[in-house]
């Protein structure tokens, strides 16, 4: 359930009109709700009691420090890959031994950060980053904890950039790899190993490929367990999928209610690396109709918000609803919703049918709170858009628009 909803025919996030948002902090702006954002965390918590859990949400899907903080008031952990991600989270105030350290491409600095930082374990992706990290720990006189991430091999049936537990994938270590891997990592000085990891892909919208892949998993705990490894943590990964339309999909309770005879069954403490489920539908993008336009057959509006905003559209083919902020009952056409940036590949909809829009008024495109802001970009040297949390009937700006001095920040003149 999300805080979006219309009032005498305007929509507000929480009790504050997305309006008055747009009017004091301008366009595009990405709005979140706090409410929401804590209504979420709570019914995962909620979902998983009965099992000793960690909910690390993946910073990956919004980084906002105040995204980070509020989730960090409730307790959260978090799912970092890489150094930036590690100092936000510290920032935010999520103690470190509640966040688990993931990605293929660790360097030794970022390595070195963690250890330092006292994280709760790495999750490791290749016997290289292995013998890598052992090498570090051991320099700096420390004893890092490690799950590795094993590819449980099923296809969570998603769109195929955001698949990642399959044998093609570059992602964890191969199942059949997996206890030499382990064998190897338990004969090593400075690592000491203390769980298993998997992730097997973003936006899943049924429960069977977390069943089928946690079946696979808990049976190489059965066999490390047996070979005498002390596995403490089953770290099930992210991929909670969420809907950006009219589409069913499962709640946590029902993730939960399939997951936890495995989980009980293995004795573990269990880690969520969850993101969009929690953040997705928490936050909307605000942005103004510029102009209309018609070419063909075809009409368009054209908006100030573009893929540089909110890419997902450009790069995934994903839906996201487009409301319009003060409701009117007009005729439907159907338009493409299109931005300023100069190529044919900018929309944030394509042959939507929406009621009538005229220059000047605002849209709302919906479930923008994950992969929104934090996959944005300057191109076009267009700045980033500001974000905003709202709180009951207030609103505070969590992140400024940029400026065209932060366009240029670090960049030279050649004399
Ligand atoms: N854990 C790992 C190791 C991950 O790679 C990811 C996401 C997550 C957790 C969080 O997954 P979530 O619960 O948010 O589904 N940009 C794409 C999504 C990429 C997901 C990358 N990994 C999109 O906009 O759909």
């Amino acid at each position: 359930m999300h805080a979006f909803r219309y009032f005498d025919g305007i929509l507000h996030g929480e009790e504050a009109p997305l309006t008055r948002v747009a009017e004091a902090v301008g366009t595009p702006v990405y709005v979140y709700s706090r409410r929401t954002l804590r209504d979420h965390y709570r019914r995962l918590d909620q979902a998983f009691a009965e099992v000793p859990h960690l909910i690390c949400y993946s910073v990956k899907a919004n980084s906002n420090l105040g995204v980070l903080s509020v989730l960090a008031g409730e307790g959260a952990g978090a799912d970092i890959v890489s150094g930036g991600e590690l100092y936000r989270a510290l920032k935010a105030g999520i103690p470190p031994r509640k966040i688990v350290f993931a990605g293929i491409g660790k360097t030794v600095e970022e390595m070195a950060y963690a250890l330092r930082s006292g994280i709760l374990m790495f999750n490791v992706e290749s016997e290289d980053e292995l013998l890598l990290l052992d090498r570090v720990a051991g320099e700096m006189g420390r004893k890092a904890d490690i799950a590795l991430r094993v590819n449980p091999d099923v296809d969570p049936g998603t769109h195929p950039y955001i698949a990642t537990g399959m044998k093609e994938a570059k992602f964890g270590i191969d199942m059949e790899e997996a206890l030499a891997v382990y064998e190897r990592a338990a004969s090593l000085e400075n690592v000491r190993v203390v769980g298993v990891h998997q992730h097997i892909g973003s936006q899943i919208t049924e429960v069977g490929p977390f069943r089928d892949s946690l079946e696979r998993t808990g049976e190489l705990v059965g066999s490390l367990r047996g070979r005498g490894l002390d596995i403490r943590y089953i770290n099930i990964g992210g991929g909670f999928g969420i809907p950006y339309d009219e589409e069913e999909v499962p709640y946590p309770v029902d993730y939960a209610r399939a997951l936890a005879p495995l989980l009980k069954e293995r004795g573990c403490t269990v880690i969520l690396e969850t993101g969009r489920l929690i953040v997705g539908n928490a936050g909307v993008l605000l942005t103004r109709v510029l102009y209309r336009k018609k070419s063909g057959n075809k009409r368009f509006l054209v908006v100030d918000a573009a893929m540089n905003d909110l890419i997902r559209p450009s790069l995934y083919g994903s839906f996201h609803r487009i409301l319009p902020v003060v409701e009117n009952d007009r005729e439907e056409e159907t338009v493409d919703v299109v931005g300023p940036v100069c190529e044919s590949g900018d929309f944030l909809a394509r042959d939507r049918s929406m009621p009538r829009a005229e220059p000047g008024e605002l849209l709302a495109v919906m479930s923008a709170g994950a992969y929104g802001f934090v996959m944005s970009s300057n191109y076009n040297s267009r700045r980033r858009a500001a974000e905003v949390m709202v709180d009951g009937g207030d609103f505070l700006v969590v992140r400024e628009r940029e400026s065209l001095d932060d366009l240029v920040r670090g960049e030279r003149v050649v004399p």
